[in-house]
C-alpha cells in the first residue's frame, strides 16, 4: 500500500489523540466497547464525541443479522471520504462481524486498517497504538482469536459510558455451548467461559463504593454461569443482594431450558433487591419449530417454567424474543407463537424476522419463507402485542413507582426518563440528575412507556469516584 503511514491527525483539548467507537448490537457490545475505551484511554487517548474529531475510529460491530452486519459496511462507506481526506485516520471493527468477516473486511473496505473479533479485543488498544508509532507491520492486521481477552479486562480499567452513572454493567459469563440452529453466537463469540464469583464480588463491591446502586450481570446464557468452584447464579444473586449499596440487580440474557428450580428459588430470595423483570427469550410457540431450532425445551417446559417464576417471584415481569418466518414455519405454527404471546402476556416482546446467517445449520434448510409472508406474521405480532402493552402498562395509572434516573428524554429536553425495577420506562416533568432515585406517580400510559409527576423528592445518587485508573491496562 502506498498510502503514508497513519500519524494523529488532530489533538484532544489537552493535545492528546482522540478516539471515537461507534456501537451496534446487545449489551455485551456496550460493555465491550466500554472496556475498548478504557484500554485506549489507559494509553491517554481523550474521547471524541464526534467521528470527525477523531483520530482513531473503531466501529464494534453486531451479526445477529444481516442487517445488523450491512450496517457495518454501510458506515464503512460513509468513513471512506474521512480517511481519503485525513490517511492518518486509523480505522478498525471490532466485535462480532469482525470475527464472524475477518479478511473479507479488508477485501470489502481496504482502507480499514485493524479487524479485531469479539474475543480477541485485547489486541486493539496495542496495535492502534503501534500504528501511530509508524509500525508498517500492523497494517491490515488482523487477530480472530478465540481468547478470553473481554471477559479477563481488569475491571477497574473499565471507562463507564453508560447515561446513568448509577447503573454498571457486569460481564460474569461470555460465549454460548448452545447451537440454536438459526444462531451465529456461538461463531462470533466461542464457547462459554466464566469469570469467578470472588472476583465479580470484588467488581461489585467497588461498583457500590463509587455510587453504583444497579448492576446488571451479562451474558450470552447468563444462567448457564458455573466458576470452577461450582458457584452459580444463583450464589451470585444471593451474594450480590446483601452488598451494602446495591439496591438493584438483573441479569440478561436467559436460556429457558437453564432456569433450574434452584435458580428460581435463588431469585425468590434475593427479592426485592432482584428486580421482578426477566426476559427469556422463547424464539417459537411450536413444539415442532423450536425442534427446528434445537432450543432444548417445548412449548409446555417454556409455560411452566413461566407459572413457576410466577409462582415464586410474586409481581415478576417478564420479556421475550420471538423469531417469525423460521424455515417450514406454517401459518399454524406462527399462530401458536401468536397464542403463546397472549397466554404469558409478556411486558415488552423483541419480534424479528428470520435472517439466514452464513454457517449456522437453518442457513441451509430448505423451505425458506417469502418475505412478504414473513413481514406480515411480524406485523400481526406487533400490532397484537401492542394492544397487550397498552393493557399491561395501563395497570401502571395511579401508582407510585420507583424510578432510577437514566438522563433527559429524548423527545424533550425539559423532561427526565428513568426505569422502574420492572424495566418499564418512565418519563417525568423536570430534569433531575442521572442516577437519582425518584418517586413517581403514574398519570397515563401507552404500549411502550409511562408518564408520570414526582411523588416525593428525590435522593441523589452518592458522589461518584472517577473509574478510570490513569495506569495502562494489563492486556
Ligand atoms: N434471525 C433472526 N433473529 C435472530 N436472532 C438470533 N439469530 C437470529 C436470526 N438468524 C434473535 C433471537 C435472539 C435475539 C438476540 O436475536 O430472537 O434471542
Ligand atoms: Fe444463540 Fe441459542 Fe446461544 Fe442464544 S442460546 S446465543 S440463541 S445459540
Amino acid at each position: 500500500m502506498s498510502d503514508p503511514i497513519p500519524t494523529p491527525a488532530r489533538s484532544g483539548p489537552s493535545g492528546g489523540t482522540r478516539y471515537h467507537i461507534a456501537t451496534w448490537g446487545c449489551q455485551m457490545n456496550l460493555h465491550d466497547s466500554e472496556k475498548l475505551a478504557g484500554a485506549l484511554e489507559g494509553l491517554g487517548y481523550e474521547r471524541a464525541v464526534d467521528r470527525e474529531d477523531a483520530d482513531v475510529i473503531l466501529l464494534n460491530t453486531c451479526s445477529i443479522r444481516e442487517k445488523a452486519e450491512e450496517k457495518v459496511f454501510d458506515e464503512l462507506g460513509r468513513l471512506r471520504p474521512l480517511k481519503e481526506a485525513r490517511p492518518g485516520l486509523v480505522i478498525g471493527v471490532c466485535g462480532c462481524v469482525a470475527q464472524h468477516a475477518g479478511q473479507a473486511i479488508f477485501d470489502r473496505a481496504p482502507f480499514v486498517d485493524l479487524v479485531v473479533g469479539a474475543r480477541a479485543m485485547g489486541s486493539v488498544a496495542g496495535t492502534v497504538s503501534r500504528l501511530f508509532s509508524g509500525d508498517r507491520s500492523t497494517r491490515q492486521f488482523l487477530d480472530i482469536a478465540y481468547r478470553d481477552d473481554s471477559i479477563r479486562f481488569p475491571h477497574d480499567q473499565i471507562a463507564r459510558l453508560g447515561p446513568n452513572p448509577a447503573k454498571a454493567f457486569v460481564t460474569i459469563i461470555e460465549g454460548c455451548n448452545h447451537r440454536c440452529t438459526y444462531c451465529i453466537v456461538p461463531v462470533t463469540r466461542g464457547r462459554e467461559i466464566c469469570r469467578p464469583l470472588e472476583e465479580l464480588l470484588v467488581e461489585v463491591r467497588s461498583l457500590a463504593d463509587r455510587g453504583v446502586v444497579e448492576v446488571e450481570f451479562l451474558g450470552q446464557t447468563v444462567n448457564a454461569y458455573r466458576d470452577a468452584a461450582g458457584h452459580t447464579l444463583g450464589d451470585l444473586l444471593c451474594r450480590t443482594a446483601t452488598t451494602a449499596g446495591i439496591r438493584r440487580m438483573r441479569f440478561t440474557t436467559s436460556h429457558p431450558a437453564q432456569m433450574t428450580s434452584a435458580l428460581i428459588e435463588a431469585m425468590a430470595r434475593a427479592r426485592p433487591i432482584l428486580c421482578p423483570y426477566l426476559h427469556l427469550p422463547v424464539q417459537s410457540g411450536s413444539t415442532r419449530v423450536l425442534g427446528a431450532m434445537r432450543r432444548g425445551y417445548n412449548r409446555e417446559d417454556y409455560l411452566r417454567v413461566i407459572d413457576s417464576l410466577r409462582e415464586r417471584v410474586p409481581g415478576i415481569r417478564l420479556g421475550t424474543d420471538v423469531i417469525v418466518g423460521f424455515p417450514t414455519e406454517t401459518d399454524q405454527e406462527f399462530d401458536e407463537s401468536l397464542s403463546l404471546l397472549r397466554e404469558v402476556r409478556f411486558d415488552t416482546v423483541y419480534a424479528f424476522v428470520y435472517s439466514p446467517r452464513a454457517g449456522t445449520r437453518a442457513a441451509e434448510m430448505a423451505g425458506a419463507l417469502l418475505i412478504p409472508t414473513a413481514l406480515a406474521r411480524l406485523k400481526r405480532l406487533q400490532d397484537q402485542q401492542q394492544a397487550i402493552q397498552e393493557e399491561l402498562n395501563a395497570t401502571w395509572v395511579g401508582q407510585d413507582v420507583e424510578v432510577l434516573v437514566e438522563g433527559p428524554s429524548k423527545r424533550d429536553p425539559n423532561r427526565s426518563s428513568g426505569r422502574t425495577p420492572e424495566s418499564r420506562v418512565v418519563v417525568f416533568p423536570g430534569t433531575v440528575a442521572p442516577g437519582s432515585l425518584i418517586p413517581v406517580r403514574i398519570e397515563r400510559a401507552t404500549a411502550y412507556s409511562l408518564r408520570g409527576t414526582p411523588s416525593g423528592p428525590a435522593l441523589p445518587m452518592l458522589p461518584h469516584a472517577p473509574y478510570n485508573l490513569p495506569s495502562r491496562p494489563t492486556l
